[in-house]
This record gives structure tokens, sequence and C-alpha cells, in this order.
């Protein structure tokens, strides 16, 4: 289908209201058929608002996302071997590096050895491999580079440690198309076997005393050495809060199903595993005083006041402690969730890879609740809430890559973007921006 017809759909949302203890809706989503003698009940797999396919993948398996003010829609890629990391959406079939390839570490520089360990990249200038990508209300792209390519992608892979000027923060003025500030992290803030996962934004200028907003990192260090980054965006400064509590830690021996297929880690030359992913997605409440968050393998929502990680710990020695005194634990959701996106009337979209769908966390009702479940939504890597009142998200068929398959790709091109309307004529979340 081609991007304008995709583009002048109705979008009609059939949005469904929140089941609660005293209705649990039956109908949603079964049906009555059957090819067999009698009428069963059939699970169609689908429910919510109608999801479109707006973009298609044939070149590199997308990780995140991103949609600007004037509908340019940005994507990234770990690497790898791939020849860019960071790229926008050209046509419904393509994508282009951005804003150059020239400003990708060449595959060939993306590691080194030193003493038989591996280290990646320590470039601030060029991007190495990028895992998440976020677009302010003033339309700013943030990048967020981990530096840790991954190495051997098909036979026995390994992921570098950081070498510091490697991963980064880096913002891109999307009306010069040129960087505007690049954030670099000292080796006691991010360590050497940290991986930024995600980001999130509090552009006010009463957020911080210097005024320029304030980012908030996850580290879900496979290693173990998991919590929250957050950079002064003023200043640059950075520190970590969270660290290694049991709420951003990844659960132990976790067995999610996919497809209906219980998962274990088979990675090419290590023994049977799990998987290690801690902190791996959050998401700032309407008005940013609370941040929800849980680790990928994780069926618990976990949230603290955002003013906990604001507390600096190089001048406030309790800040840590009191940190770790006031995390939240809101229950169960339903499932693992693999990332999270919000918008203007206070959602907190869940993306659900064990049940191919989108839940939301309601923080009046305590509940999940369900927004869009669809077969095609085999592995939602990254949700992104654009200008227009759609939610964007990512398909990368993860489950099926070499990494975890001893070494087989069983994923199939094209990877996707899918897109569906927000419940209640709901928008991007503007509050937190800069003050105009
Ligand atoms: C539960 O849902 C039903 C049907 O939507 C509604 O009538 C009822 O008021 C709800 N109860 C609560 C406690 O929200
Ligand atoms: C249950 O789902 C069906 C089908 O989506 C819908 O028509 C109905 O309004 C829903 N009922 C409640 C109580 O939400
Ligand atoms: C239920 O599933 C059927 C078949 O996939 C679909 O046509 C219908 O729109 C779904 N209903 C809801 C409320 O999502
Ligand atoms: C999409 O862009 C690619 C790369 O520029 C080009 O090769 C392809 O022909 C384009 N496809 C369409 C349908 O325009
Ligand atoms: C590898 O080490 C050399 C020598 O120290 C250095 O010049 C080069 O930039 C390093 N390459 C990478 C990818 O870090
Ligand atoms: C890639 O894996 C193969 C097979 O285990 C191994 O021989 C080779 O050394 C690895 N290469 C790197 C760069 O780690
Ligand atoms: C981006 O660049 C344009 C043109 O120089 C400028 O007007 C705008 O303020 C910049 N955006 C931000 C967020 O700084
Ligand atoms: C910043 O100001 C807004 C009102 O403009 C207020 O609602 C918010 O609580 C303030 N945030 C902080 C951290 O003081
Ligand atoms: C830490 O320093 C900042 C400014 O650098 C200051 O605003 C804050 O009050 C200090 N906190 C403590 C506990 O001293
Ligand atoms: C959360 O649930 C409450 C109670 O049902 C409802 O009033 C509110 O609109 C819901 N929040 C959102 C963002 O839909």
């Amino acid at each position: 289908m081609k991007l304008s017809t995709l583009l002048g759909l109705a979008g009609a949302s059939s949005y469904t209201a929140a089941q609660n203890s005293t209705s649990y809706n039956t109908t949603l989503n079964s049906t009555f058929g059957t090819a067999g003698p009698r009428n069963v009940r059939i699970d169609t797999g689908t429910y919510g608002p109608q999801v479109e396919e707006f973009h298609y993948y044939y070149d590199q398996w997308p990780i995140g996302l991103a949609v600007s003010k004037q509908g340019r829609v940005f994507t990234c890629y770990t690497r790898g071997t791939y020849a860019y990391t960071l790229g926008e959406v050209v046509n419904t079939t393509a994508e282009a590096a951005y804003p150059s390839l020239a400003l990708n570490t060449p595959p060939g520089g993306l590691y080194n050895v030193t003493n038989g360990i591996q280290f990646g990249s320590n470039d601030p200038n060029s991007f190495i491999s990028v895992q998440a990508l976020y677009i302010t209300p003033d339309d700013t792209l943030w990048v967020l580079d981990t530096g840790r390519p991954t190495i051997n992608e098909s036979q026995a892979p390994s992921i570098p440690y950081a070498a510091p000027g490697g991963p980064k923060l880096v913002a891109i003025n999307l009306t010069t198309n040129s960087i505007a500030r690049t954030y670099t992290l000292p080796p006691n803030v991010h360590y050497p076997d940290s991986y930024m996962n995600d980001l999130r934004f509090d552009m006010r200028p009463n957020v911080t005393e210097s005024g320029g907003g304030i980012a908030y990192i996850v580290d879900s260090s496979n290693e173990g050495r998991t919590g929250f980054i957050m950079i002064d965006l003023g200043t640059g400064e950075s520190w970590r809060q969270l660290s290694q509590h049991p709420s951003t830690l990844r659960v132990n021996e976790d067995v999610p199903s996919y497809q209906g297929i219980p998962f274990y880690s088979r990675q090419k030359g290590s023994p049977l595993g799990f998987q290690q992913e801690g902190l791996d997605g959050a998401e700032l409440s309407l008005y940013g005083d609370i941040i929800y968050y849980s680790p990928l393998t994780s069926d618990y929502l976990f949230s603290i006041e955002t003013r906990y990680l604001r507390a600096n710990p190089s001048n406030d020695t309790l800040s840590a402690k009191r940190a770790f005194d006031n995390v939240k634990n809101l229950g169960q959701r339903g499932g693992n969730a693999n990332g999270f996106s919000s918008d203007n009337l206070g959602n907190v979209y869940m993306l659900m890879p064990n049940q191919n769908a989108i839940y939301i966390y309601n923080s009046t009702t305590l509940q999940a609740k369900p927004y869009v479940r669809d077969p095609r939504i085999v592995w939602p890597d990254s949700a992104n809430v654009g200008f227009d009142g759609y939610i964007y998200f990512n398909i990368n068929q993860l489950p099926y890559q070499p990494d975890w398959n001893d070494g087989n790709d069983g994923r199939q091109y094209p990877g996707l973007i899918l897109r569906s309307r927000l419940p209640d004529g709901a928008n991007k979340n503007m509050i937190l921006g800069p003050s105009t």
C-alpha cells in the first residue's frame, strides 16, 4: 500500500471500556464459529482500534523509532554489521542513513581488543549502536547510543564493554538536521557493562537548577548493574539512582512465552539461558512527577516519584537510600512489558510481547486494561506517540533473531511500523516541553 493511502485512512477508533472487578468482558475478543461440527468459542487474537501497516522494513531490523512534528519518522538499529545505525523513513518500504552515512562509525571500527577484552569504540563524534530515540515537544530528536555493538551476531555473539566517549546522548535539531549537543558519561555513571536502553525527558525549566531540563535513562545491563541514569541537560552533569534495586533487576530464570512458545535463551557458544535484561523501559506521568518502569523480565509494574531520581548523590548523601525507600510496587500487570509510551490524557501504554498486545495502566483504577491486540504484533519493540494522535510501534520479530536461536535467523522481512489511533482523541503530551 502506498504511504499516501495509509495517511488518508480515517482511523476509526473502536476503543473499548476498561474492565473492572464487576465487568470482565467475555466478548473482548472471542467469536463463535468453527469448521467442526459444533459452534465453539475462538480467540480471534485481536481487539481495540484498527491497526494500520504504516511502514515496511526490508533492509535492517529496527529497534527504536520516533515521529516528529512534521511527521518525519526516524528509526534506529543496533549494530553489528549494518552500514548505519540511525535512519529516516524515506518512503513506505525504505529508510536512509540520517543525518548522513558519514556520521556512522564504520563497521570495522566498532570495537577494539585490549588484553583479550573487547571494548566498544570510544568515539563521541560518530554513531556506534543506537538503541533508542525520542522527540521532545520542541521537535528535537534525541539519540541514545549505547557504544556497545553486538559482535559476531550469528556465531558466539558478544557485546564489548563500553569505553567512555562511546555511550552518549545526542541532540539533533530537525530544522537544521545537525547535531546541537552531545552528552557523554563518566565511567562511574555509565559502567563498562551498562546498557542504556530507553530515555524520557522533562524539559521544563523548573525541574533542574540549570533550567535546561533533564533526561531519565534506563540502564538494562545484562550483566546486572541496572538502574536509572539522569543527565542535567543544562550542565551536562550525570548521576545514577536505584542502582541494582530489586525493582530494576531482571527476574531470575524468567521463561516468557512468545507466540505460544516457551522461551529459553539459546545463544550459540553459550549454555541454555534466560532473558537477562533488567530495567528496560520507563514512562513519565502526565505532569512528570512520577516515573513508571519495569525490567523486561518482570510481570510487575513499579513507580517512583521523579524527585528521588533528580536528587544528585554527589552532594546529597542520603539520596540513594531515600530513592530505595520510596519505590512503589504497583502489582502485576498481566505479563512482561518491553517498553512504554504515554499521551496527554495520562494513559501509560505498555508493550506486551507475551500477549501480542499493548495494555494501558490507569493510575486511578490501579489496573491494567486492554488497548490493542493483533497477531501482527510479533515483538513490539518501541512505541512513540506522534503529534498526530497516533501511537506508532516497531515490530521486529526479536524472538526469531539468531542471537537467541543458536545462530539461526528465523526472522522474515518485512519488519513493520504499525500505528493505531489513541483512545478518546488523545495526543502527544506537550506539558513536559520547554516553556515557550
Ligand atoms: C465497572 O464497569 C461497569 C461496566 O463498564 C461499570 O458500570 C461500573 O461502574 C464499573 N465499576 C467500577 C467500580 O469502576
Ligand atoms: C465488551 O467488548 C465488546 C466487543 O468489543 C463491546 O461491544 C462491549 O461494549 C464491551 N463491554 C464492556 C462492558 O466493556
Ligand atoms: C474482534 O476480532 C474480530 C476478528 O479479528 C475483529 O473483526 C473485531 O474488530 C474485533 N473486535 C474488537 C472489539 O476489537
Ligand atoms: C523508496 O526509496 C528507495 C530508496 O530511495 C527506492 O529505491 C525505491 O524505489 C522507493 N520506492 C518507492 C515505492 O518509491
Ligand atoms: C582502537 O585503539 C586504537 C589505538 O589505541 C585507537 O586509535 C582506535 O581509535 C581504537 N578503536 C576503537 C574502535 O576504539
Ligand atoms: C566469532 O565466533 C567464532 C566462532 O565461535 C570465533 O571463532 C571467532 O573468534 C569470533 N569472532 C570474534 C570477533 O569474536
Ligand atoms: C533549531 O534550529 C532552528 C534554526 O536555526 C532554530 O530556529 C531553532 O530554535 C532550533 N531548535 C531548537 C530546539 O533549538
Ligand atoms: C514546575 O512548574 C509547574 C507549573 O508550571 C508545576 O506544576 C511543577 O510542579 C513544577 N515542578 C517542580 C519540580 O517544581
Ligand atoms: C546540591 O547542589 C545543588 C546545586 O549544585 C543545590 O541546588 C542543592 O541544594 C544541593 N543539595 C544538597 C543536599 O546540598
Ligand atoms: C482512568 O480511569 C478513570 C476511572 O474509570 C477514568 O475516569 C479516567 O479517564 C481514566 N484515565 C484515562 C487516562 O483514561
